[in-house]
């Protein structure tokens, strides 16, 4: 057994919730209730709190792995998050309380929200943008993401927003993946204390991109138009941002949108070397994250809501923006990173704009907790109530450290799983209602259908196995934009007529899940979804590699690091230069977050006699453990080799 799977089951702690919390909560007993009784029925009324423009005549159609939410249905997602509150108490409310890694800020009021989104919709209008048509965001966490989002939400445009941690390549492959006609990116974005050239990286990235048009500039440094080093603007291809809408209109009609009408692509690592465009629609998937906001965050009007993902992950786009915004939230955006200039800047945040529920990810919570107690407690958390966590399995150490040092031990902790894939949470606790346990996402949100089965897909009632979906729900992913033949088969073809969703879990007596991690060749390093392969494919077109082969490792912070193994061609020397190159070259061509933490450099890799990479040996040796049955290996030889290796470099 898994040293990680044995602290899990000796995890005896409780905490039910208190009954104040309870008393004022969102979720009740009876939302359970509900969609147990009729499960499409609950769907159907939380869909209803939205505003549509024309009513659904069947809240599900399904055929398998297709399905159509809430067909014949009409709305706009940008007139359900900002538009239709503007005519009450919230026309006033701060929408986006935003604050830059240098210290600038600014807020936005619902009906300033409204009048960006307005003059960004009518500008990429002017630039000849149609319904249908793809536009790319390279953005830094700016309020002009989230803009530029409901921009494209507003007038039907599909918006791909690419993590401004990618590089110029990976930016590249997924604006030609999409065939995007514009791209909407800025000058840079501060990152402990630098700035981080986007503009340059996109003019790399666009010299071979023929669908891109248009580019749209934002001016994110200050007195940057000028600044050569920074944006160079190519003329009637490049716009500013801040001129574009200077000159455009505040209104610009909300197009009807079918519910089954695409809203976003968002492109996540698979098991191949290539990203998956994974598409969402429209009324299912702002109905599952309407929902889920309300009720997962027992969000209320006077909240000020901090989930502190990237708007380039699926996170930043459920709950920083679309969540949030439909239910007519305060969101709390900031630009940087939590230890600049100090390691408290985080709990600086939460103390001055008086966050009151926090979302976060376990990679940051174990980086809080090595940085110390000494950092939260000199600000006045006291207006926090309630805490949640996301992207990996939180060990219960982290879970009891927040709840104390962050939560004050008064705050509920919701740990949330779910996945690019899902579109909205999956496996929660509902605060007020579910007892939690550290360690355990808890059980199903109401309406989703969660199994454990075996390999052969038997159900289990409990122990360890796969994490399986049984029911098609809302928020789900439609297809692989492009390839619906890799969409059957990633996602439905492992367990015929369910959706498989890579995770290996264990179910307790209780009913509870406690969420293992990926069973398959995807890596999640501090919370990033990274593909083996992809790193591998990096990593072999560089000139002086033959073979590579990657595997994560157990981090204390990042929860899994990469390890490479590399054989060099004839000629090539394993030189510590060589080791940088290479870990240079595949930051270069996916971005920093994929450079391998090791690199070991071996004369053969261990395979099987038909030929496939052992990674469950690689993965042995590089986390220094007792190695696994070897008896398949061509050449059992190789891996004594690698050991004696792996050892006298790790010395
Ligand atoms: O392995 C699971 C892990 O993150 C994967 C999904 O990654 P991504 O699509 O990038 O989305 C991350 C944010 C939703 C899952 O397959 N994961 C996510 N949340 C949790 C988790 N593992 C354990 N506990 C969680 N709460």
């Amino acid at each position: 057994m898994s040293s990680q799977l044995s602290t899990l089951l000796s995890e005896q702690r409780r905490f039910p919730p208190t009954p104040e919390f309870a008393e004022g909560a969102h979720a009740t007993q009876a939302l359970y209730d509900e969609a147990v009784r009729d499960r499409l029925a609950f769907w159907a009324e939380q869909a209803r709190t939205l505003t549509w423009i024309h009513p659904w005549q069947s809240v599900l159609e399904w055929t398998a792995p297709h399905a159509r939410w809430f067909s014949g249905g009409q709305l706009n997602v940008a007139a359900n998050c900002v538009d239709r509150h503007l005519s009450g108490a919230r026309r006033n409310k701060a929408a986006i309380i935003w604050e830059g890694e240098p210290g600038d800020r600014r807020v936005y009021t619902y009906w300033e929200l409204g009048q960006e989104v307005g003059r960004c919709a009518s500008a990429l209008k002017g630039l000849g943008v149609q319904k249908g048509d793809r536009v790319a965001i390279y953005l830094p966490m700016i309020p002009e993401a989230a803009i530029a989002m409901l921009a494209c939400a507003r007038i039907g445009a599909v918006h791909s927003v690419v993590f401004g941690g990618f590089s110029a390549e990976a930016l590249r492959d997924r604006i030609n993946d999409a065939e995007c006609t514009v791209l909407i990116t800025a000058d840079g974005g501060y990152r402990r204390g630098s700035v981080l050239p986007l503009k340059r990286f996109a003019d790399e990235a666009l010299t071979d991109c023929p669908s891109i048009r248009h580019v749209v500039v934002v001016r994110r440094r200050p007195g940057g138009e000028g600044d050569e080093a920074f944006a160079t603007m190519r003329e009637g291809r490049d716009h500013w941002w801040h001129r574009l809408l200077e000159q455009a209109a505040p209104t610009c009609p909300a197009e009807p949108m079918d519910a089954e009408d695409m809203l976003f692509i968002l492109y996540t690592s698979g098991t191949t070397g290539k990203p998956k465009g994974i598409v969402h629609t429209t009324g299912g998937y702002l109905t599952h994250v309407a929902a889920t906001t309300k009720y997962v965050f027992d969000l209320k009007d006077e909240d000020v809501f901090w989930c502190t993902a990237d708007i380039g992950w699926v996170t930043g786009h459920s709950y920083v923006v679309y969540g949030p915004l439909a239910n007519g939230a305060t969101v709390m955006m900031y630009e940087g990173a939590p230890d600049w200039p100090e390691r408290d800047r985080f709990w600086k945040i939460c103390a001055r704009y008086g966050v009151t529920v926090l979302y976060t990810a376990p990679t940051a919570i174990r980086a809080f907790m090595k940085w110390g107690p000494e950092h939260p407690a000199r600000h006045d958390l006291s207006q926090l109530r309630l805490l949640g966590s996301v992207g990996e399995p939180i060990n219960p150490e982290a879970w009891i450290w927040y709840r104390e040092h962050i939560g004050g031990n008064r705050c509920p902790i919701v740990d949330t799983w779910w996945q690019t894939e899902t579109g909205g949470i999956m496996i929660t606790p509902l605060p007020g209602v579910v007892t939690t346990k550290p360690g355990s996402a808890t059980i199903p949100f109401p309406g989703i259908s969660a199994k454990l089965v075996d390999v052969h897909g038997t159900v289990l009632e409990k122990g360890g196995g796969f994490l399986v979906l049984t029911e098609p729900w809302p928020g789900m992913l439609r297809t692989i934009y492009g390839d619906d033949a890799r969409y059957r088969e990633t996602y439905w073809s492992r367990f015929p007529g369910r959706y498989f969703a890579g995770d290996g879990a264990k179910v307790d007596d209780d009913g509870y899940w406690w969420i293992l991690g990926r069973v398959d060749d995807v890596l999640n390093v501090a919370g990033h979804r990274i593909g083996t392969m992809e790193v591998e494919s990096a990593l072999v077109d560089h000139p002086a590699v033959a073979e590579a082969a990657v595997v994560g490792k157990a981090h204390d912070l990042k929860g899994q690091a990469i390890a490479a193994f590399v054989t060099l061609k004839d000629g090539h020397a394993a030189t510590a230069e060589m080791r940088d190159d290479l870990k240079e070259h595949v930051a270069k061509k996916i971005g920093a977050i994929a450079r391998p933490d090791d690199i070991f450099f071996s004369a053969d890799l261990p395979k099987t006699r038909s030929g496939k990479i052992m990674r469950r040996l690689l993965r042995d040796i590089a986390e220094g453990r007792a190695l696994g049955d070897t008896t398949t290996l061509a050449d059992p030889g190789v891996v004594a080799r690698l050991r004696e290796m792996y050892e006298a470099e790790e010395s």
